[in-house]
């Protein structure tokens, strides 16, 4: 295959300079046949008038005719030409056999390329040579096999984080079944509660992990128009509002007034709030404080919720938003704490409208404060 496809642009790129060649030497040809014998005719008259007619036979010795000497200078031009067609053809034939080379080499060596990362080995990378289309080409084809490579490493990464967080709550439910069945674990509303709220956290792991493919998919519309900030913030702290009382945490707000309309999808900025006051509810111990603000930034509207909470260590903070992490997994299972995705979601929820998510905390116990912003 790479040979015929050598011999096939590197033949391609050969007849098209023949082509050339051929045309012109024709053009050449038939122009000479119409032009040069008036010109030659011309030039003789000029020559003649200029050195006399005696002159001009005696130049020629005398013997030879016009005709004669057109004969002649025909039969040199046609032999001049001959060599010149040649020439031009041996050039040709080195020339597009170096070109073809030059081009051929980095197409044969991509397509060998695509053949690997066909086969799945995504660290193929080609050489990037001189900065003309090819190298361009090159280029990009690296780009994206990086890319392929970089999505291969996330599903294999994914598939095995998910397995993880299956295994821990299927375990308990399998135990607990196995001490019930064995007579070891008394048959008491405890047990099976325990059991219930195994197989309810699965439910909630598998709704988030749907919640977060549709979310990274962009698989869902957004319905992007004007929002009212107060009344969005309204909708999530009623939401919550329960939640905070039976953890005695305040819920203050704080919006600078006059405040204009966002432009979002509401759900989906309901969503993102109410994941981080949520959070911010659940992390922070009794007696605490949640308050959420909401000011204008340039073009910006960025809304910040600050809780009194526990914290974050800074060594975590750059990880916060990856998928599956908590700060400290059996702490956010004792309390209740979901599987690391929410803030996974909010981040990919904001940043498909458009804004930004970040956090600051200076540290645990000192509380922590998430920021997002959408535009105006
Ligand atoms: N307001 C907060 N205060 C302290 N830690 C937080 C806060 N919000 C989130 N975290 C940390 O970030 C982790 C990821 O949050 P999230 O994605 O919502 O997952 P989870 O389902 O555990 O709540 C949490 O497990 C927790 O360790
Ligand atoms: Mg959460």
């Amino acid at each position: 295959m790479n040979a015929s496809l050598r011999s096939r642009l590197g033949a391609k790129i050969f007849f098209s300079y023949l082509v050339i060649i051929v045309v012109d030497i024709a053009v050449l040809f038939i122009a000479s046949q119409f032009i040069l014998p008036s010109a030659f005719n011309r030039h003789m008259m000029g020559m003649g008038s200029m050195m006399g007619s005696e002159m001009m036979n005696e130049m020629m010795g005398g013997t030879s005719s016009m005709p004669q000497l057109y004969a002649d200078f025909r039969a040199s031009f046609n032999e001049a030409l001959m060599y010149a067609t040649l020439a031009a053809m041996t050039a040709a034939l080195a020339l597009s056999f170096l070109f073809s080379r030059s081009v051929v080499a980095p197409v044969l060596a991509m397509s060998h390329a695509t053949q690997r990362i066909a086969a799945g080995r995504y660290d193929e990378r080609v050489q990037v040579k001189g900065n003309d289309e090819l190298a361009q080409l090159a280029q990009r084809f690296n780009e994206m096999a990086e890319k392929l490579n970089q999505v291969e490493t996330m599903r294999r990464r994914l598939i095995g984080d998910v397995s993880h967080e299956l295994r821990t709550p299927l375990t308990a439910i399998k135990g607990s079944m196995e001490g019930l069945m064995d007579g070891v674990l008394p048959a008491e509303d405890d047990t099976f509660q325990q059991i219930h709220a195994e197989a309810e956290r699965l439910n909630r792991l598998v709704d988030d992990l749907q919640e977060l493919s549709r979310v990274e998919a962009g698989a869902y519309p957004l319905d992007i128009r004007p929002l009212d900030v107060p009344s969005l913030v309204q909708t999530v702290t009623k939401r919550l509002a329960l939640h905070a009382q039976s953890k005695r945490i305040s819920l203050d707000l704080d919006l600078t007034p006059d405040l204009p309309p966002l432009l979002a999808d509401e759900d989906r900025t309901v969503q993102v709030l109410t994941n981080l006051v949520s959070n911010a509810i659940q992390y922070t111990p009794e007696g605490g404080k949640v308050s959420i603000s909401a000011k204008r930034i340039n073009h910006e509207i960025q809304i910040s919720v600050r809780d009194t909470g526990i914290g974050i260590p800074p060594e975590h903070l750059p990880h916060i938003f990856d998928r599956f992490y908590r700060v400290d997994k059996s702490r956010s299972r004792q309390a209740g704490g979901g599987s690391g995705i929410g803030l996974t979601i909010a981040r990919a929820l904001v940043e498909a409208q458009g804004g930004r998510i970040w956090v600051e905390s200076n540290g645990e116990g000192t509380g922590s404060t998430f920021h997002f912003t959408l535009p105006i």
